[in-house]
């Protein structure tokens, strides 16, 4: 067997644990995929550990691991985008290739770390950051390389799922169910950003970047998260035919033909959307991901599998490892042309990136659930459903619950898809009837998935 392939783990929390336990439960059958030895020989840690093997030198100083020469690729598993970045901007100027679980740092800072990688010819592998296990990097930059991606829609972010499954199987409370996430090592270290949408949106930029060819836009990804999701609504939308997931949408738009480009564009959402009860989407539960890919010629694939923690995170952690060993081969038997052999860090060739506008949420369409709260009176249903129809929002379905307390009449309506500036109109106006006793609650809904 050739020489070793000598690896620095950076960080050793749930992720980086769980790269340590996978290398050392299947180390066979990784040698005999890449036929080379695979060796911890660093791991960064700031606090010195009892429980590592001996043989691996122990360093509190990252930068150093990072730029070893012990060491040929580096795993930033430590997070956050503030150490980790200067860590791994550190070892792409020392000539080491990484592999990072890090969607925060890519999603904000990725144009600027993938550059740096292909001005120093080496590669950040991130098949980590984005779903879990799941090989969707992969799949979306080889497998479907020959596509044209319409569109495509996934549960991005396990802890949320989790969540929402929990609370609608056993009407379990959310902080309960969030504090079990934790203990399973789902959640991010500040959970807020899963059950805000911040993770889900940095997963859906890295996503829509590989899939239509455009820099990685993080800031333009509108963002809502699943804590305003109240246990009626599930019900509401259970009694319709619909369940509540927290979904991230990439979406071309090619305007609608009128000759008004206002709608042509990239959406990039992510939020809390009813999608039918027999969609394959609905029934991705617990901590599992799913993304469903729309293109051309193809046609609809979906990838599902555990979207977090340590094992799922490590084996694609290791997908990205045993890449690189056959990268470093090539160089070790002087092909010159590494890069050349790697797909384009956002699968496009960076000169080719398009400059298509990403959609503001106004221009965005979808389908909507409301939910009105009105007093008892003759006529109100016709004002309501008056206002949308001027606005030109067509109705799907309207529930009314008999009045539950002091007259009010909870009123469910579900409308085909609308711009949403148009339903931004429509909801004020309603607000503004003197019948409507509350703000209107607004999720969106799609029948794409
Ligand atoms: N906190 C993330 C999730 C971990 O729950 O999906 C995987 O990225």
């Amino acid at each position: 067997m050739s020489k070793s392939i000598k690896l620095a783990i950076l960080g050793l929390g749930t992720v980086g644990t769980g790269v340590i336990n996978l290398i050392n439960d299947n180390l066979d059958e990784l040698k005999r995929r890449s036929g080379r030895d695979i060796v911890i020989t660093e791991v960064g840690t700031r606090r010195q550990r009892d429980d590592i093997d001996p043989n691996i030198i122990q360093n509190s100083d990252l930068m150093a691991a990072a730029a070893s020469d012990n060491v040929d690729i580096v795993i930033e598993v430590i997070g956050g985008t503030t150490l980790a970045k200067d860590v791994i901007m550190h070892a792409i100027k020392n000539g080491k290739h990484v592999v990072t679980a890090n969607k925060a740092l890519l999603a904000e800072h990725g144009n600027e770390i993938f550059a740096f990688a292909e001005a120093h010819n080496v590669h950040v592998a991130y098949e980590a950051a984005v779903a879990g296990g799941i090989p969707i990097i992969k799949v979306m930059r080889e497998g479907l390389a020959a596509n044209k991606i319409e569109w495509l829609a996934g549960i991005i972010n396990g802890t949320g799922n989790f969540i929402m499954t929990e609370m609608r199987d056993k009407g379990r409370p959310f902080a309960d169910v969030l504090t079990e996430a934790q203990e399973l090592g789902y959640a991010e270290a500040d959970p807020t950003f899963d059950v805000e949408g911040i993770d889900a949106a940095h997963k859906l930029a890295l996503l829509a970047s590989i899939a239509f060819g455009i820099p990685l836009q993080f800031d333009k990804v509108y963002c809502e998260g699943i804590t305003a999701i109240t246990l009626q609504d599930v019900n509401y939308a259970e009694e319709l035919g619909y369940r509540i997931k927290h979904l991230g949408f990439a979406v071309r738009r090619e305007g609608d033909g009128s000759g008004d480009n206002s709608t042509a564009g990239i959406e990039l959402r992510v939020h809390p959307t009813l999608i039918p009860q027999n969609a394959l989407l609905a029934n991705v539960n617990g901590v599992k991901n799913a993304v469903l890919v729309n293109s051309h010629p193809l046609g609809q694939t979906l990838y599902c599998g555990d979207g977090a923690g340590a094992g799922a995170t490590a084996s694609a952690v290791m997908a990205d490892v045993m890449d690189l060993v056959r990268v470093l081969g090539s160089k070790d038997s002087n092909n010159e042309s590494t890069n050349g052999h790697h797909v384009p860090h956002l699968a496009f060739i960076p000169e080719q990136l398009s400059d298509t506008p990403i959609l503001r949420a106004e221009q965005m369409i979808t389908g909507y659930y409301l939910r009105v709260h009105a007093h008892d009176n003759p006529g109100v249903l016709a004002d309501i459903t008056r206002i949308l129809s001027d606005a030109g929002i067509n109705i799907d379905a309207i529930l009314q619950k008999p009045a539950h307390k002091l007259g009010q009449v909870p009123v469910i309506i579900l409308t085909l898809p609308v711009v949403e500036s148009q339903m931004n109109i429509a909801i004020e106006k309603i607000e503004k009837l003197d019948t409507i006793t509350d703000k209107v609650v607004r999720i969106r809904l799609d029948e794409l998935a």
